[in-house]
């Protein structure tokens, strides 16, 4: 018996080659490709490419080349079905299994769908052409939505006394129908009637969209009715898998590597009015592992932004809390908040795309950021109720699957929480800094007179004083000053330059420097290391010893420099690089 090729498809659309070959191959990015050794080849230059845009693999050095499937046929030499079924649970949809229920399944899902798309094109067109649905039109006017928006998102408007039923009931069985979730019966009147009679409807689409369910806006405040109604659950919609708008949005990752979550319709809507269509909403359903997972299928951050409100913070929140469980290397999930009573829709249709993306890029949080702001709101200064932060912080990086995520988000959490505390390692760490500082008390005086220099610029001048007064013995040891750091363009030069003319090995003295005469004075006058060779004699081997000295204080700095400048990569890319970057760099500066 054949699969059915939307099964097949749904498949497809949910893993990208890469993600099913990387589960046996190292892959790197390179351009739109990934690239890595070939399975089907001892090799060790990689000639296998995969591509995610045109769903396939190649392997330059055997010639392979298929989809998915093939890809599993071959490596784990299985038989198409058994692929099909490794496939489709990787995917996390339902295996196929051709039994006497399954064809009754392939049958229902046909009629499901003919009476959904029905339905959503005769509404739709209705509420384009009907004269006598201005009233809904009105509406739509007034919340400055045009027919473009209309049509996109295929919006229908149904009367108050609607009658598609009887259209249908010739075609259908009554149980078929009733099982769409579409009509529901009227016990006392014994008949079927419409459940979103009256309302505005927003087709939700399966993954290949396909409309599955509706979700249905009053447009007269009616305070006995809810604002919004969603279809019930039926056997093809499952509430807290879909996400509506994921079949539109879902295409623009190959262009776009962030998503937008939003809690409704209308958010989407008017995004997408502004020129965002990376943008899906969970439609007033908390958020699902399921959905966390499928919209990291195709994006690499998903940003979080729901209403600002209390209850917009309180289900942001609650997301947060569930979501950072699933939370993988080189995937984000953040957070933006609006300003108070703003909503995604409102926002951008009063400020615009570029502000709603200036916004987003200056203030949203990376979820461990929000969980730890979110707590540390609720922690007095005291020690139990600090214990009691820690606690529940760490049980929350405790839910982590990925355990070098979970050690992360683990450490990121116990560092900022020593910040708020004294006499905490983190302190510790600084006090040898500090103590460096110290030694160089006496400069006080000079580092007053020279405000405008930094710390790193005098520690330039001290090294480059010392070079410059000990000529011939740097010419004999230029190993000791040739990889010195410097943080300033200027002195940067002024090193470079001393140490190529030493390089020649012809004698030199300072003038033959040929330093700029202002800078040169800068130098005598503020390099602090003056003052302590003021009062020693000049032995060769102390002068090593202060030169050494400050070359390390300037390549910690270096260090110090970098490690800041790559946490705060990591805590935005969350990526498994990076966090090995980090840990060599603070070994490095330990072991200095
Ligand atoms: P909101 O009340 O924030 O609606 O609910 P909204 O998107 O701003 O809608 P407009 O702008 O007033 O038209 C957000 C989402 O919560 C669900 C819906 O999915 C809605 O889009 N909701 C809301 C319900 O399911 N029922 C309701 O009664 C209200
Ligand atoms: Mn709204």
């Amino acid at each position: 018996m054949k699969y059915p090729k939307e099964y097949l498809d749904e498949i497809k659309t949910r893993l990208k080659v890469s993600t099913v070959v990387s589960k046996s191959i190292v892959l790197k990015k390179r351009g739109k490709e990934f690239v890595g050794l070939s399975p089907f080849k001892n090799e060790k230059t990689p000639s296998f490419t995969v591509n995610d845009e045109k769903e396939f693999y190649h392997c330059f050095a055997t010639s392979e080349h298929g989809n998915i499937f093939d890809f599993v046929m071959k490596t784990q030499n299985l038989k198409f079905g058994e692929a099909v079924k490794h496939l489709a649970q990787l995917a996390g949809i339902q295996p196929y299994t051709f039994s006497k229920q399954d064809e009754e399944r392939e049958k229902k899902w046909k009629e499901y769908q003919s009476i959904f798309s029905q339905y959503v094109d005769f509404y739709h067109n209705e509420l384009l052409k009907n004269e006598s649905y201005y009233v809904a039109r009105d509406y739509l006017k007034n919340r400055s939505l045009t027919k473009e928006e209309v049509k996109k998102f295929k919006i229908g408007y149904i009367q108050k006394n609607p009658n598609f039923y009887e259209k249908l009931k010739d075609d259908y069985s009554e149980q078929t129908l009733a099982e769409t979730g579409l009509f529901y019966l009227d016990e006392k009147k014994k008949i079927y009637v419409e459940r979103f009679r009256g309302r505005l409807i927003f087709p939700i689409n399966n993954i290949s969209g396909q409309p599955i369910a509706l979700g249905g806006r009053i447009i007269e405040n009616l305070d006995y009715l809810a604002k919004y109604i969603n279809s019930p659950e039926t056997i093809f919609f499952k509430k807290g898998s879909n996400l509506y708008n994921l079949d539109v949005a879902r295409k623009l990752s190959k262009k776009i590597d962030y998503i937008y979550l939003v809690e409704g319709y209308m958010d989407v809507v008017g995004l997408s009015k502004n020129g965002i269509d990376n943008v899906v909403a969970n439609l007033g359903t908390s958020l699902t592992d399921k959905q966390i997972l499928t919209l990291n299928q195709f994006f690499d951050d998903i940003i979080i932004c729901f209403d600002g409100d209390e209850s917009g913070y309180k289900a942001a929140f609650r997301a947060a809390e569930n979501s950072i469980k699933e939370l993988k290397p080189e995937k984000q999930i953040s957070f933006l908040f609006l300003p108070n009573q703003e909503d995604p829709d409102s926002y951008v249709n009063k400020n615009g795309k570029a502000s709603f993306i200036d916004l987003t890029k200056q203030s949203k949080l990376s979820i461990h950021q929000f969980i730890f702001n979110h707590y540390k709101k609720q922690t007095e200064n005291n020690p139990s109720s600090l214990a009691i932060f820690e606690k529940k912080l760490r049980n929350i990086a405790n839910t982590i699957k990925d355990n070098f995520i979970k050690k992360y988000v683990l450490e990121y959490f116990l560092e900022k929480i020593a910040e708020l505390t004294p006499h905490s390692n983190y302190n510790k760490k600084n006090y040898n800094y500090k103590k460096i500082i110290k030694s160089l008390e006496s400069t006080k005086k000079i580092l007053k007179e020279s405000q405008s220099l930094t710390g790193v610029e005098l520690k330039e001048y001290s090294l480059l004083y010392l070079i410059i007064n000990n000529l011939n013995l740097i010419q004999e040891n230029l190993n000791l000053v040739e990889n010195s750091k410097m943080f300033t363009e200027m002195n940067k030069q002024i090193l470079n330059k001393i140490i190529q003319k030493l390089k020649t090995g012809e004698k030199c003295s300072k003038i033959d420097l040929d330093i700029d005469p202002e800078i040169l004075g800068k130098i005598n006058r503020f390099a602090p290391i003056k003052n302590i060779l003021k009062n020693k004699s000049k032995d060769e081997y102390e002068t090593i010893e202060l030169l050494e000295d400050i070359s390390r204080d300037l390549m910690n700095y270096d260090l110090e420099h970098r490690i800041l400048e790559l946490e705060s990569k990591f805590s935005k890319d969350l990526s498994e690089a990076t966090f090995n970057e980090l840990k060599e760099l603070k070994k490095k500066q330990n072991i200095n």
